[in-house]
């Protein structure tokens, strides 16, 4: 089954005069987890939220789980990305003044699941990622880089997304942290068997994943600078 299918996709941000994005073609297959590698300014985040329909493409079709985002009205979108899409960015973006309760909730809050589900998976979760149930009460400011990472994942995997997208979530990391964030997030995926879209500009992460794309090779919009390097 394609979990993603893009045929000619562009997408050019206002008051730009160049195209960020033109890719001719971009399936995947569910199940794989993919490296999405590509220089600063390749275009990474703008594929990503393409991806999530938080930016919707100007021209050709771009089809998630057979659904054309497009098609969508803004509120379907977002119920369709709260349902189907998990994202962790790169700053993680935990709501600061929440707790991670408080967080976890919000993210679940168009789940067509019962709440009693959401509770039984975000205790799972919590789990899973080695954190103490009573994380839960307590402030997201007040958290430690590595626990706010951690809980980034679980308010990502919290309504069971088919699709995880991470926007370079380890670019702040020192090289130890960095190896156990990514031993963590490959073996909760494996668990949660989701298809997963990493992005990044550091090679050397590569080796976790199945598939490596360089944007620069897809993305024609690029392919002039690409050429030069
Ligand atoms: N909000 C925005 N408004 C206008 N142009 C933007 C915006 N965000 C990105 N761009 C432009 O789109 C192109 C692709 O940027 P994008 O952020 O997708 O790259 P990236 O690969 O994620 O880079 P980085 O590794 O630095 O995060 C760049 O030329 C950038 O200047
Ligand atoms: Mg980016």
């Amino acid at each position: 089954m394609l979990i993603i299918n893009a045929q000619n996709i562009g997408y050019t941000w206002p008051k730009s005069d160049t195209p960020a994005l033109d890719i001719a073609g971009f399936q995947i297959e569910h199940g794989r987890a993919l490296f999405l590698r590509g220089a600063s300014g390749s275009g990474k985040s703008t594929l990503l939220g393409l991806l999530a329909g938080t930016l919707i493409v100007q021209s050709g079709s771009l089809q998630i789980l057979d659904t054309e985002l497009a098609s969508l009205s803004p509120r379907n979108r977002d119920r369709f990305r709260a349902n189907h899409i998990g994202i962790v960015f790169q700053k993680f973006n935990l709501i600061p003044f929440l707790t991670v309760e408080g967080n976890l909730r919000l993210a679940a809050r168009f789940s067509e699941k019962p709440p009693r589900k959401i509770r039984e998976k975000s205790e799972h979760l919590l789990a899973a990622l080695n954190l103490d149930s009573a994380i839960l009460q307590r402030r997201a400011d007040r958290l430690s880089v590595g626990q706010q990472q951690r809980v980034a994942i679980a308010r990502a995997l919290i309504n069971d997304p088919e699709l995880l997208l991470a926007d370079e979530p380890t670019s702040a990391l020192d090289t130890d942290t960095r190896d156990t964030f990514m031993s963590l997030l490959m073996s909760i995926r494996d668990v949660s068997n989701c298809t997963m879209i990493f992005a990044s500009h550091d090679r050397s992460l590569a080796k976790y994943f199945d598939i490596e794309i360089e944007l620069s090779k897809l993305n024609r919009a690029q392919a002039e600078e690409a050429s030069l390097v």
